[in-house]
């Protein structure tokens, strides 16, 4: 499978990731049972995850969304930019932030300070995928779909140089 110039191979098909997701839906749902939740999806890369992810949840729901960016190609600039922010609808609500993957935790922990300033009632955040070798934040992630070797995946949302982000499954580059 090629995206753009590189090279990569399957790390996770459809129905593995489906089947992890329909894991945490029901968790979600049995966390918040008789409470409400605002899903805020961090673009771009959480689109096809906060999609799918919110289909397995039987809440009253609201959808959101913010964008932050950190990356250019394969590697972290370690800088990140709010380019949409949380906006004041999410104040004395339920936030689940849902994050497509946490690799060096600078984006995570930039949102959740900004999250935090809205005043909302609790926090929780959601990540599909999470690199441990690279992590070096303390922010507890509460739903993890998968920790995965420190290696530059692309699909399911995640891209490569912007692209790759339509593939059903997850690839990891192959070198
Ligand atoms: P962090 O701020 O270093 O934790 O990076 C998080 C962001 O970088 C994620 O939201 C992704 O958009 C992007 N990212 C990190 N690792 C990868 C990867 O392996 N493939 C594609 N994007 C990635
Ligand atoms: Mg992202």
């Amino acid at each position: 499978m090629k995206v753009k110039d590189k090279h990569f191979k399957v790390y996770l098909d459809e129905e593995k990731i489906q089947s992890r997701l329909k894991e945490i839906g029901k968790q979600i749902t049995e966390d918040y049972q008789g409470q409400e939740l605002v899903v805020v999806g961090i673009l771009n890369g959480a689109f096809m995850f906060l999609a799918d992810l919110c289909r397995y949840v039987d809440l009253p729901l609201e959808i959101s969304f913010a964008k932050y960016s950190s990356y250019k190609g394969t590697s972290s600039t370690g800088k990140v930019a709010e380019l949409i922010g949380f906006d004041e609808s999410i104040k004395d609500k339920n936030v689940l932030i849902v994050e497509d993957i946490i690799d060096t935790g600078n984006t995570i922990k930039k949102l959740s300070e900004d999250v935090a300033k809205k005043g909302p009632a609790s926090v929780k955040i959601a990540a599909l995928l999470l690199k441990p070798e690279v992590y070096k934040g303390s922010i507890e992630i509460d739903y993890l779909g998968l920790k995965i070797d420190n290696k530059f995946v692309v699909g399911y949302g995640l891209d490569y140089d912007g692209f790759g982000r339509n593939l059903k499954g997850l690839y990891v580059l192959d070198e």
